[in-house]
């Protein structure tokens, strides 16, 4: 079976605020999101990168991508389940394929994080994810913006990407692909009745969202490319 990496990269990027999609904004010289396909793409381990993009996309022809393995899909939706659902059912995968779906936001993944998820996962009869158990003290809040109770981190994980799926269970999974409670692969997995595995991330693996996100992986970037 292959291992084929799906990354949504048809957001707007409103948190971020920038004219431009975050995934297309300037980052050592090149989109950011050709950051995270450096990643992909250099693993021995992955086949196939495959980027959905929206059908309104006016920037990712603009770039020449240097990765004899990257594909691209038009098939953007509403969302990023919906994203990811009309990926996969454009690619007409093997029931058995692994499916590696990464958000094209987290530019920052090591290789070693990457290769950790692939390991733990390949003999994995549902599938996992990369996560981080939480840190810091869970605070509920109210509407007004005061604490109404303290959540117990214990057994709290965040969840990252990729989130590592075969191509049979994750299609049937994203059937239901419109519900909004469906913020990840593994959160549909879970809707129906899985388990999948929690496997350990890193705090460098963070998803830009804010405008001063960029400053940050753009420190990382340049800390591990040295
Ligand atoms: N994504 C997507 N299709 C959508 C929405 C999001 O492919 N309809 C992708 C984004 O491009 C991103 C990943 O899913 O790589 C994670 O989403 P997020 O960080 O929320 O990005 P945006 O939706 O673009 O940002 P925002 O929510 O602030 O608008
Ligand atoms: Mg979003």
């Amino acid at each position: 079976s292959l291992r084929i990496a799906l990354v949504p990269a048809a957001g707007h990027g409103s948190r971020f605020g920038a004219a431009t999609p975050k995934q297309y904004l300037p980052l050592h010289g090149q989109p950011l999101l050709a950051h995270t396909l450096d990643v992909l793409c250099g693993c021995a381990d992955i086949d196939r990168v495959v980027v959905v993009v929206s059908p309104a996309d006016e920037w990712f022809d603009s770039y020449r991508w240097p990765h004899a393995k990257l594909e691209v899909l038009r098939v953007g939706g509403a969302s990023r389940a919906l994203s990811v659902a009309n990926g996969l059912a454009a690619l007409a995968l093997d029931d058995d394929d692994w499916l590696l779906v990464h958000d094209a936001a987290r530019c920052c993944l090591s290789p070693a994080a990457l290769q950790r998820l692939l390991d733990e996962v390949q003999d994995d009869a549902i599938g996992g994810i990369l996560a981080q158990p939480v840190a810091d003290t869970v605070k509920q809040g109210t509407k007004v913006g005061r604490i109404a109770a303290t959540i117990p981190r214990e057994g709290l994980w965040l969840a990252q990407t990729p989130q590592m799926f075969r191509a049979g269970l994750l299609g049937e999974a994203l059937q239901d692909a419109a519900n909004p409670v469906i913020t990840d692969e593994a959160s549909a997995i879970e809707l129906l009745g899985h388990a999948p595995k929690l496997v350990l991330g890193e705090a460098q693996n963070f998803k830009v969202t804010w405008p001063q996100d960029l400053a940050l992986a753009s420190a990382i970037l340049q800390l591990v490319n040295v």
